[in-house]
């Protein structure tokens, strides 16, 4: 196995944060897995599994192993009435999955076109756009047990999904690499255009409703709201946006009559985390070599050259300003290294 030595981790992570990692391995099977875990050499370094570094952000030097994820593989593995189940490799890259599936007229991703990274993370924090989310498609995925060096699966319940969440952001971080995911699609899709922008796009491009065109209107309206991390540095949305609620709400609505908000339940109710950002005077604002993205304030920029200590301090910042103004905690969906 080829292990590289003291490498910058810029191109590792779409904020361009230049950091060192002491190792990188890029791991393209299990056996590469077993390997690392009981080469006696390999054991006492600290390891970091990656992905293509879209959710998180360096702040400084990494004294670790880096395993990069690259298993790969796309097979359909079952198919029962109109449901057909592929079993997709970590490594693979998440839209590239999305385009194989359109290519093979299966639905159930078509929303989720253009989100980067690979499929191994996807699940981590069940990612999601456009009314649809990584769970709605789930069937299961495999993963190798850092302590035992087993391959053990979880099917959906096991792996308690919710809003930028799963258990391998909460009780079981750290304790396990996913090394596939199963998902279960349809040949037969009822299409989620909900979210209003998808059929405004659909009518203005005038193009009739199925999967492919769903997902270019998903890519058209992407482009124009979110910046590209191949032109400028971002991770997405750099916080969730937060679930308050009723009393707050109401009390909150009596000052600010604008304010929009998104059903959530009976209890407690989701507010856009870019208007309140937005409202707070950050939205375009340019701090030498970082910032705040001028159309979408939900995501923080490296103009180029910025450090992960001085986006964590911007973050920092905006997230007290809103506690300020809103008596609202903005909880990061971005992980910090
Ligand atoms: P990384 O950033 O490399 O890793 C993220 C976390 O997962 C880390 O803790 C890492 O250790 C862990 N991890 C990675 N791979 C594995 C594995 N195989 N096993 C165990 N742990 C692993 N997200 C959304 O949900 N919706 C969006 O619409 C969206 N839009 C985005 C737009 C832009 C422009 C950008 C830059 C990001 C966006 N994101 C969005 C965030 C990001 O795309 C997702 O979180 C994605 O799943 C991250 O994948 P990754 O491979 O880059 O993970
Ligand atoms: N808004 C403003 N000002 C702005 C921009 C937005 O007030 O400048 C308000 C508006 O009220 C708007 C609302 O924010 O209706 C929502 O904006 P948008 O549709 O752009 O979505 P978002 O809530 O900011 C979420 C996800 C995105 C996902 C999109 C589309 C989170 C944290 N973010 O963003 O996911 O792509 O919806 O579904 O849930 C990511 O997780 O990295 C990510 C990009």
């Amino acid at each position: 196995m080829v292990i590289e030595k003291n490498i910058s981790l810029k191109p590792f992570n779409t904020f361009g944060i230049d950091v060192k990692a002491q190792f990188l391995a890029n791991i393209d099977s299990i056996s590469a897995l077993d390997e690392i875990y009981r080469r006696a050499e390999f054991i006492p370094l600290p390891k970091f599994i990656l992905g293509s570094g879209s959710n998180i952000l360096f702040t400084k030097s990494q004294r670790k192993l880096i395993l990069k994820i690259d298993i790969k593989g796309i097979s359909q593995v079952a198919e029962k009435g109109n449901d057909v189940w592929i079993r997709v490799g970590a490594g693979e890259i998440w839209h590239q999955m999305v385009l194989w599936c359109i290519d093979h007229d299966l639905g159930g991703v078509e929303n989720l076109s253009l989100i980067p990274g690979t499929i191994g993370a996807a699940p981590i924090q069940n990612i999601g756009a456009y009314g649809v989310e990584l769970s709605d498609v789930f069937d299961s995925l495999e993963a190798f047990e850092i302590k035992s060096g087993k391959i053990l699966r979880f099917n959906k319940s096991q792996c308690q999904f919710g809003y930028r969440e799963s258990v391998f952001k909460g009780i079981y971080s750290g304790q396990f690499i996913i090394t596939s995911v199963t998902l279960k699609l349809t040949k037969k899709p009822k299409l989620n255009i909900a979210y209003g922008a998808i059929q405004a796009t659909l009518d203005s491009m005038g193009k009739e409703l199925n999967i492919r065109n769903v997902s270019d209107a998903v890519i058209h309206i992407r482009q124009t709201k979110l910046p590209d991390p191949g032109q400028l540095g971002n991770a997405g949305s750099f916080f969730k946006n937060p679930i308050i609620e009723l009393p707050l709400y109401e009390a909150l609505k009596e000052i600010y009559h604008e304010l929009p908000s998104f059903p959530v339940d009976d209890v407690s109710i989701k507010i856009p985390a870019a208007w309140l950002i937005a409202q707070c005077g950050w939205k375009g604002k340019k701090f030498d070599r970082i910032g705040v993205h001028e159309h979408q304030p939900l995501v923080l920029v490296n103009f180029g050259g910025g450090t992960g200590q001085e986006i964590l301090k911007l973050s920092e910042k905006i997230q007290s300003s809103i506690q300020k103004k809103f008596g609202i905690d903005l909880i990061r969906e971005v992980q910090v290294f």
